[in-house]
């Protein structure tokens, strides 16, 4: 009978990743997580669970080899086993806030391949490998209000976002069962990134310090429940672009 969930996530080391980690070890739960770092509690948690965990090491903003990586990996596997199987890109930075101008090059590329070029190529990956595959594909990106909703000082993380949307909308037009999601304002590394940024050419500036002054921001756990209770929707891929929110 096919009983395992499979899972491949990146950014799972910290922040929303690293709860929707912890949050997706159940029992029957096979979890490849893919980030720079690995989460240092994992490994534990899934043997209490009787989950299984692997985290691969790995540059997001080396996206090809990585790809590569996984398609073979999944090819290697006996997909008999698996009920679902399901890739969450949620790895992305956020550069320097501060206009276009003022950006250094090699920050910029990164952004743009850790947070568009590689969830474009993971999915391929992932989408070619269980072409044949009967169980419940489903792709999930993180996405942000920031990709619907311009803000100054912010154009690769506004750039990317919008990307991975309209992205999502036309790989479901290719029949793909594809989320693009934004997942609410979290408590995690990027938000103390942007109270610790120049306000000068960031007229929001206020408005993310008020954001965790004011206790207006979700845990990661919080965040994560909430994204993996969408996940798991039964209309999961009707609308491409969604926000965990509405
Ligand atoms: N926090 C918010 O308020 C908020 C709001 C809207 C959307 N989001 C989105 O939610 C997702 C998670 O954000 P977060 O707030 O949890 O961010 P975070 O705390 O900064 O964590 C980012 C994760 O991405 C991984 N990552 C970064 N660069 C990488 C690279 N080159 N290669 C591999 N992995 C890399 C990091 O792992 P390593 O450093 O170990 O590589 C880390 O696990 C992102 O897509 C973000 O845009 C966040």
């Amino acid at each position: 009978m096919k009983t395992t969930q499979l899972c491949i996530l990146t950014g799972a080391s910290r922040g929303l990743g690293a709860a929707l980690a912890e949050q997706s070890l159940r029992p029957g739960a096979r979890l490849l997580c893919l980030s720079r770092r690995e989460h240092p509690t994992l490994a534990a948690l899934a043997a209490a669970a009787g989950a299984q965990a692997e985290q691969w090491a790995v540059d997001l903003a080396e996206p090809a080899p990585v790809a590569a990586r996984l398609e073979a990996w999944l090819a290697g596997l006996d997909d008999s086993a698996f009920a679902s199987a399901t890739l969450i890109n949620n790895a992305a930075t956020l550069p320097r806030v501060g206009p276009l101008e003022d950006s250094e090059a090699g920050e910029l590329a990164r952004t743009l391949r850790v947070g568009l070029e590689a969830p474009l190529l993971l999915s391929a990956a992932f989408l070619r490998a269980t072409r044949a595959w009967s169980a419940d594909r489903r792709i999930l990106n993180i996405s942000s209000g920031l990709g619907r909703r311009a803000m100054a000082g912010s154009t690769a993380y506004c750039a990317i976002k919008a990307g991975l949307d309209h992205a999502s909308r036309a790989m479901a037009l290719d029949g793909a069962r594809v989320v693009s999601l934004a997942p609410g304002v979290i408590d995690t590394d990027m938000q103390v990134h942007l109270r610790d940024s120049d306000p000068r050419g960031f007229p929001d500036h206020a408005r993310f310090v008020a954001l965790k002054a004011d206790g207006q921001l979700d845990t990661p756990a919080q965040a994560a429940a909430r994204v993996l209770a969408f996940l798991a929707r039964p209309d999961f891929g009707r609308e491409p672009v969604a926000d965990v929110r509405t």
